[in-house]
C-alpha cells in the first residue's frame, strides 16, 4: 500500500499544475480486493471487471475518477494494488485497453523460454507488422481492407507475473491475438464502468443462483429430455459441419479470423443453417470491420420475457504470420455443438416456453468484443436471464483420457455449473466432470453485466490441446473426438430444456 501511496501523492501535485486538456489524466487501478459493499462508493461505480481463470491470481480492475482517488478514504478496504496513470487519449475512437493473461495451458509443457519477456515479443511484432503493412506495402498479414497501422504505440500500462495490461490503438485491435504467443489470450476492457448492482455489490443478483439451485436439488431424469437429446443430437451432422467450418471440406474457408472473408462467409452459413431449424437469426455488427455475431432467436410460446441462452465463438485464432486459422477444436467444436442443438430442436420439434437464444460470436480471440457487446446491449434491455452457458473448445482430450466436461474453476456462476454438472451426470454419464482453469471466453462477458453464466470446456485441467491456437488445428487428428463433443451437446440442450421449459410438436 505504501507505493500506492506514493502514487496518490504524485497524481495529486500533477492535478494541481495540469490544465485539464483534451488528453484527460485518467488513473487505472488494479488490486487483489475484489469489489464489495466495503469499497467506497466512487470505487464500485468504477469497476472495470475481474480477470484471470485462477482464483489466486485474479486481478480487479477500477478506473476511478481523479477526485475519488483525491477524496478521504477512497482506497480504504484495498488489500493492495497499483496505480497507474495514463495521460494519452484514452477515448473509444483511440483505442481499448486490454488484459492480457494465461489461457491455462500447462506451464509444464510450455517451451522453457516462454516466460521470456513477452511485452519485448508483443512491441517488436507490432513493430514489424507496422513496417509490414505500411502504405505501398501489399503484405499484409490480414486481409482487412482498412488495416491502415497507425503510428500510434501500443502502450504496456502494467506487468504481473501472470498478466499484462496494455492500450491498444484502434487499428491494431482486429490483430492484437496474432502479436501474442499461443498461452496468452486477451481480454478487453469495456469502454464504461460495469453497473454497481443495488445491495452493496454481488456479482450475480442471489435470485438467479437461488433458482438454479432449486432446480439441481429437485432435477430427475426425464424419460422426455432424454430421448429428445439422445435422437437429435447427431454425430455425423456436426462433424460435416465442423468440417465445412474448418475448409477440411470444400467450403473455400481458410480462415475465420474475425477480418477474413471466411468468417463473413461462415456468419452467413451459420445463419441459414439455424434459421433452418425454426429460429430467427440477425447478423449484429458491434465493430465496423469485424464478422458479425450471429444471434437466432427461438421465440416463447408462453410470450414469457425471460430467457436461456447457449453460446459459442465461431471466430478463429492461427499460428504467428500464417493466414491459415481452421479453428477445428477452437472454436469449431462448440460452434458446431450449437449447431448440432439447432438441428436437434428442428428435428425433435421443440418449442420453448421462455425464449431461447443460439449465439455464435466473433472478436472472441480479440478480447471477447463481440460477446461484450452483446451482453452489454442485452444489459441495457433490461434483459432477464436465467442462464448462460458458453462452450469454447469441446473435442480435445489428452491420449488414454476418458471422455469429460470441464467447468469453470473462477469467473462463472457456480450454482451454475453445478447445474451443468448434474445434467451431465443424468444424459450423459460417460462423462467425467471436472473443473478447469481455460481462461477467458465468452460466458466473462455476461458474469461482468450480472447475468448467472457458466461454460463448458473438453478437459478437467489445463488446456492439453497441442494444436491449440495453432494453424494446425483441425478435426481429423489424433485425440480430437466427436464423441465427446455430442455427449457436452446432450448436456447443454438438456440444460436448454430444463431451464426453458418445452412441449414437444406432433407429427415432425
Ligand atoms: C423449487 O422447485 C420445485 C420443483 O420444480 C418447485 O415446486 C418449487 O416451487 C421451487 N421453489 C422455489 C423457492 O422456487
Ligand atoms: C422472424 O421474424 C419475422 C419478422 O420479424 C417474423 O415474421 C417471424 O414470425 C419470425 N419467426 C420466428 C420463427 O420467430
Ligand atoms: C401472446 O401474445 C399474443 C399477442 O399479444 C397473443 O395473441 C397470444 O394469445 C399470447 N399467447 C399467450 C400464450 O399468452
Ligand atoms: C431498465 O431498468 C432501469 C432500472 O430499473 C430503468 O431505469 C430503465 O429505464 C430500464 N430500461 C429499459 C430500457 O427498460
Ligand atoms: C450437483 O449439484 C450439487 C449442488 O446441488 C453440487 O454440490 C455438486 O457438485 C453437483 N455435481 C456435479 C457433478 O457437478
Ligand atoms: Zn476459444
Amino acid at each position: 500500500m505504501a507505493s500506492l501511496f506514493a502514487l496518490l501523492a504524485v497524481l495529486g501535485s500533477a492535478s494541481a499544475s495540469a490544465v485539464p486538456s483534451s488528453s484527460t489524466l485518467n488513473t487505472l487501478l488494479v488490486s487483489s480486493t475484489a469489489p464489495s459493499s466495503q469499497l467506497a462508493q466512487c470505487l464500485k461505480s468504477s469497476y472495470y471487471g475481474t480477470y484471470g481463470g485462477q482464483a489466486s491470481t485474479q486481478e480487479h480492475i477500477y478506473l476511478p475518477s481523479e477526485r475519488c482517488l483525491l477524496g478521504e478514504s477512497a482506497l480504504d478496504g484495498l488489500s493492495g494494488g497499483s496505480l497507474i496513470p495514463m495521460n494519452f487519449d484514452t477515448s473509444d475512437e483511440a483505442g481499448r485497453i486490454v488484459w492480457v493473461g494465461q489461457a491455462g495451458v500447462d506451464p509444464e509443457s510450455l517451451p522453457s523460454d516462454s516466460s521470456g519477456d513477452v511485452w519485448s515479443i508483443i512491441s517488436s511484432t507490432s513493430r514489424e507488422f507496422a513496417l509490414l503493412s505500411s502504405p505501398g506495402s501489399n503484405q499484409q498479414v490480414l486481409s482487412s481492407k482498412k488495416s491502415q497501422v497507425s503510428s500510434e504505440p501500443i502502450r504496456l500500462l502494467h506487468q504481473s507475473p501472470t498478466s499484462l495490461l496494455l492500450h491498444v490503438p484502434r487499428s491494431y485491435l482486429p490483430m492484437i491475438d496474432t502479436f501474442l504467443p499461443s498461452h496468452l489470450v486477451p481480454v478487453a476492457l469495456p469502454s464504461k464502468p460495469l453497473p454497481a448492482l443495488a445491495n452493496g455489490w454481488e456479482p450475480v443478483p442471489s435470485q438467479f443462483a437461488r433458482h438454479l439451485a432449486n432446480v439441481t436439488k429437485y432435477l430427475r431424469f426425464s424419460p422426455e429430455i432424454d430421448k429428445v437429446v439422445s435422437e437429435g443430437i447427431e454425430l455425423n451432422q456436426i462433424r460435416r459441419d465442423v468440417r465445412w467450418l474448418t475448409g477440411e471440406a470444400p467450403s473455400g474457408i481458410v480462415s475465420r479470423h474475425s477480418f477474413t472473408p471466411g468468417a463473413v462467409k461462415a456468419a452467413h452459413w451459420i445463419k441459414d443453417k439455424v434459421e433452418a431449424t425454426g429460429a430467427n437469426c440477425t447478423l449484429h455488427t458491434f465493430i465496423e470491420g469485424f464478422s458479425p455475431n450471429v444471434i437466432c432467436h427461438y421465440p416463447s410460446s408462453l410470450n414469457s420475457t425471460e430467457h436461456v441462452i447457449l453460446s459459442a465463438h465461431y471466430d478463429s485464432r492461427g499460428s504467428f504470420g500464417s493466414t491459415r486459422a481452421p479453428g477445428g477444436d477452437d472454436d469449431g467444436s462448440g460452434t458446431g455443438h450449437l449447431l448440432g442443438v439447432a438441428h436437434a430442436i428442428g428435428t425433435q420439434g421443440v418449442k420453448f416456453k421462455k425464449q431461447v437464444v443460439l449465439a455464435f460470436f466473433a472478436g472472441e480471440e480479440q478480447g471477447l468484443l463481440g460477446s461484450h457487446a452483446y451482453a452489454e446491449h442485452l444489459h441495457e434491455k433490461n434483459t432477464t436471464i436465467l442462464l448462460q452457458v458458453q462452450a469454447d473448445m469441446l473435442a480435445y482430450h489428452a491420449p488414454g483420457e476418458p471422455l469429460q466436461i470441464g467447468l469453470p474453476e473462477s469467473i462463472h456462476l457456480p450454482e451454475a455449473s453445478h447445474l451443468i454438472g448434474n445434467l451431465s451426470q443424468i444424459y450423459s454419464p460417460e462423462l467425467v466432470v471436472g473443473k478447469t482453469a481455460a481462461c477467458c471466453s465468452d460466458h466473462q462477458s455476461f458474469i461482468s453485466y450480472g447475468f448467472p453464466a457458466t461454460q463448458v470446456f473438453e478437459r478437467n485441467g489445463w488446456i492439453a490441446d497441442p494444436y491449440y491456437h495453432n494453424s494446425g488445428d483441425l478435426s481429423q487428428r489424433d485425440n480430437y473426438d466427436f464423441e465427446q463433443v455430442v455427449s457436452i451437446a446432450k448436456v447443454t440442450l438438456a440444460g436448454l430444456l430444463t431451464i426453458a421449459g418445452y412441449d414437444l410438436e406432433e407429427g415432425v
